[in-house]
């Protein structure tokens, strides 16, 4: 098969996270015979100092005449005073719009040498935490209209939470087909005691489950929800909802693991190419970027969900994780990782650590 692929290796630790990822997907395709086609593209902070654009227009040619993208990290402290036109975010937004993605999915769950740094109490981990954000990405706030004016009170600004049919039905469809690959459940989640748009959200996901009959649909409060979440990580496995209680629940989520950087995200459009990312798009502590201290687990878990969603390549995707759980079950992990006190762990580089994975992969 041909994988085309875009990379925009992004800001902070980025660069450093996509090269290992790029070497196991070299790995990836003279193993099973894949034709591979990297094309490195010039966006978000790199974007904005050499050509004035978090995504100028060559970045998003090449994205879209790609099969899939993959992006390393996105913003910058040194960046979030500049006009929101000239911030990465505004960058990765337009990639969005550009690539018409409508769905982003977070897979998170706990890996068992590493459960020790979630900041649940063992008896919580030890009844599992293995769930599946699906976040709308087309709709709500973060893709309305921005205003900023003066009004009777001075300085105003809104945005507002805009639905439609044709935006929650192609987020529920893809959140359907995910539930039906696992426990046949999906939890839907709203604020439809209180909004418009929510009533609107869950009458399309009710209307998506008539089509399948086999899922069990159950619907909730996104507030009640993060409480639950806390407390009985262990009933929840897919989970669907929209994009700004999407952008909240799944960091919540993937928080309750402790290990946030060793998590993938897809984002995913009904026929164009895909966008791959870490599902931490910001290392929280900039002092540690540029000193191979980061875990590419995150990353290189982008490329495996990359060959699963882009390309079908579902014994590809597993290589990887299998590749991934063991380097993690030897007991290797990154700085970033180890400072926080884990006992009889070994802390390798950003670059080592990729390179054990691939051989894992190799041997596999
Ligand atoms: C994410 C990020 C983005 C979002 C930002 C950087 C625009 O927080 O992917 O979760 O809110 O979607
Ligand atoms: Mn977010």
């Amino acid at each position: 098969m041909k994988l085309n692929i875009a990379v925009i290796p992004g800001d902070g630790a980025g660069p450093e996270m996509v090269l290992p990822a790029l070497d196991i997907l070299r790995i990836i395709s003279r193993r099973y015979g894949h034709i591979l086609k990297l094309t490195e593209v010039t966006a978000c902070g790199k974007g904005i100092e050499e050509q004035g654009s978090p995504l100028p227009e060559e970045a998003q040619r090449v994205c879209l005449a790609s099969d899939a993208v993959l992006l390393g990290n996105v913003g910058l402290k040194k960046y979030q005073d500049n006009p929101f036109h000239l911030r990465p975010e505004y960058g990765l937004l337009k990639l969005r719009r550009c690539l018409k993605v409508t769905t982003n999915i977070r897979p998170v769950r706990l890996y068992a040498p590493l459960c020790s740094l979630s900041p649940l109490k063992k008896e919580v981990t030890e009844r599992g935490l293995d769930l599946i954000f699906v976040r709308d990405i087309a709709g709500g706030v973060l893709c309305s209209e921005q205003v900023r004016q003066v009004g009777e009170h001075g300085a105003e600004a809104y945005e507002y939470e805009y639905y439609n049919v044709d935006i929650v039905w192609d987020t529920a469809k893809i959140a359907f087909e995910i539930a039906g690959a696992r426990k046949k459940k999906l939890l839907s989640l709203d604020k439809a005691n209180v909004l418009e748009s929510s009533r609107l959200w869950r009458k399309t996901v009710t209307q998506m489950g008539e089509h399948y009959p086999g899922i069990q649909l159950s619907h909730g409060y996104i507030d009640s929800a993060a409480l639950k979440l806390v407390t009985h990580p262990e009933e929840f496995d897919v989970v669907v909802t929209s994009n700004l209680f999407g952008d909240i629940i799944s960091d919540e989520g993937t928080g309750l693991t402790g290990t946030p950087g060793l998590y993938a995200s897809a984002e995913l459009s009904v026929k164009g190419p895909g966008l791959y990312t870490p599902n931490q798009l910001h290392h929280p502590d900039e002092t540690m970027i540029g000193k191979q201290m980061v875990c590419p687990v995150g990353m290189i878990a982008a490329v495996a969900l990359m060959l699963r969603c882009s390309f079908g390549l579902e014994e590809e995707a597993e290589a990887v994780e299998k590749g991934i759980e063991q380097v993690l079950e030897e007991g290797y992990v990154t700085a970033d990782l180890a400072e926080k006190n884990l006992e009889k762990k070994q802390v390798v580089g950003t670059a080592v650590m990729g390179e054990m994975i691939a051989r894992k992969i190799k041997e596999g």
